[in-house]
């Protein structure tokens, strides 16, 4: 009997979760743990390496414990929050320290020393990043520099480094496979996005012993193979999350982006095989390899979506539910002049800054819950609005619609928001968990449970489809009101 199921591992900033999927991509079961978020200090975040093993490994097994015979399983697909850094020792397999999440900012001072001695151009050119503690290097960096005795055992080649996917692979394989992808490598910023290798010059700059580097490998292909649940299954694709999500909208030509309305938001656009280098303070990034064949994306990240939504629940207690936002939201039919900026945690792409912080303006006697409400879901869409022109501006293309996923994208005011700023569709899939089902195509595509991408494009489902409603003027206004007031909101703490 032929093998007919794919799992999925997402392994997330928050939780670990794994999907199985079937042979026309639907999921059939799901599994999700929550795991400890660690914040030693103000602006630092880790999270235990062996907490996100754990708590993956229980995903696996509760799947496979319903309903799914594990010599039915035809591969496994690993997609996982990126830029996280983990290092441990090559012969125990134990970490050296905490995982040094993507959120932490510790290492910012060095990445101001790191812009004031003019690093950024060649930064730029090599990565396609921007200096910014996000990305692994500099977490690398620190944890070879403060934990004790870490440098020499890793000029000793007695230490790995890995982001999750190369940690997952290593625990799931018992350490016999210690590996990453093109996506998850071009988030280091240690990896030259152009030559598709480690670079020598940014491992200087780091001061990185070469040999802590996992192997770099396509996102669909058999990296090895895992014997933990009863039966060989080849591990058969990886890409970070976001990379992932653009694969599972089957985003797969040139000009096409999807964005993801979580916590924040994720912009991507497919570039096509070249890279594009960003005038407008975007990312540059791999969005996979397959068969030989190098994709790039351009990337845009809104540090607050969703949670504002949160914000207007826990913070103020304008609602009780998320879900009342949409009816609140519409109980008004216009924001009548309030803006909100959500920059909660500072203004990410393209603004970039720290400093920045949330603004409510506008403010009349008249000025309702509903406006504030609805003024929320506008300030979300709004940031995404301003990501999508710089794109458009950078890759010389204009986006003719925008496939969207992640919890918020169920909210229709706020899509229907979206598409009016705009002015082209947006579009939702039935499934909307896009990013475990873009590692299931990935590692179904190596295993051959799939054929191609012309078979995926028959399992696309549209849910809805939003039209802009061509209120030009009224538009054009909203968008001047809020770049003033994101003027207004730059620069706060400084
Ligand atoms: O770059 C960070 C991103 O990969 C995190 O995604 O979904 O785990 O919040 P998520």
């Amino acid at each position: 009997m032929s093998k007919k199921v794919i799992l999925a591992l997402d392994q997330g900033t928050t939780s670990s979760r794994t999907i199985a999927y079937n042979s026309e991509g639907k999921p059939i079961e799901t599994s999700q743990q929550d795991f400890e978020q660690i914040f030693p200090k103000n602006g630092w975040v880790e999270h235990n390496p062996k907490a996100i093993w754990e708590s993956q490994l229980k995903t696996i097994e509760s799947v496979l414990s319903k309903n799914i015979d594990v010599e039915d399983v035809a591969g496994i697909g690993i997609t996982n929050q990126r830029e996280t850094t983990i290092v441990w020792n090559r012969d125990t397999g134990e970490p050296i320290h905490n995982a040094i999440v993507w959120q932490d900012r510790r290492t910012a001072s060095y990445c101001d020393e790191l812009k004031a001695k003019g690093h950024e151009e060649m930064i730029q050119e090599k990565t396609g990043l921007i200096i910014d503690a996000y990305f692994s290097a500099t977490k690398l960096r620190w944890l070879l520099k403060n934990v004790e005795g870490a440098m020499e055992l890793a000029k000793e080649g007695k230490l790995c480094f890995g982001t999750v996917d190369t940690w997952l692979i290593y625990k799931l394989t018992d350490g016999d496979v210690f590996v990453t992808d093109v996506s998850n490598a071009s988030r280091t910023m240690l990896f030259n996005i152009r030559t598709l290798k480690w670079d020598r010059k940014l491992l200087e700059l780091f001061d990185i012993p070469k040999d802590i580097l996992p192997e770099v490998k396509s996102s669909s292909e058999i990296y090895g193979y895992t014997r933990l649940f009863g039966a060989e299954i080849p591990i058969a694709g990886i890409a970070g999350d976001q990379q992932a999500a653009l694969f599972g909208q089957l985003c797969t030509k040139k000009g096409m982006a999807k964005n993801t309305y979580g916590t924040g938001c994720f912009l991507l656009m497919n570039t096509g095989k070249k890279p594009v280098l960003s005038q407008n303070q975007l990312l540059t990034t791999i969005a996979w390899q397959i068969n030989g064949k190098t994709y790039y994306a351009l990337e845009g990240s809104v540090f607050v979506g969703g949670a504002a939504v949160q914000w207007l629940r826990d913070g103020i207690n304008l609602i009780d539910h998320a879900k009342e936002i949409e009816a609140l939201a519409s109980s008004v039919p216009n924001s009548d002049n309030v803006i909100v900026v959500p920059a909660f945690t500072g203004l990410g792409a393209p603004y970039w800054d720290p400093y920045a912080r949330g603004s409510i303006m506008g403010i009349s006697r008249g000025t309702k819950k509903g406006h504030i409400a609805r003024a929320t879901l506008e300030g979300i869409a709004l940031q995404v609005y301003d990501i999508v022109k710089a794109m458009e501006n950078d890759s010389n293309m204009k986006i003719k619609e925008l496939r969207v996923d992640g919890g918020a994208s169920a909210n229709n005011l706020l899509l229907q928001i979206q598409s009016d700023i705009f002015e082209c569709d947006v579009i939702r899939p039935t499934n909307l968990e896009t990013t475990a089902l873009g590692a299931a195509y990935l590692a179904g595509l190596a295993v051959g449970m799939f054929k191609n991408k012309k078979e995926l494009k028959k399992h696309w489902e549209k849910d809805a489809i939003f039209e802009p409603n061509t209120n030009k003027e009224g538009q054009l206004k909203l968008i001047k009101q809020w770049h003033k007031a994101v003027k207004r909101s730059k620069n706060w703490l400084e």
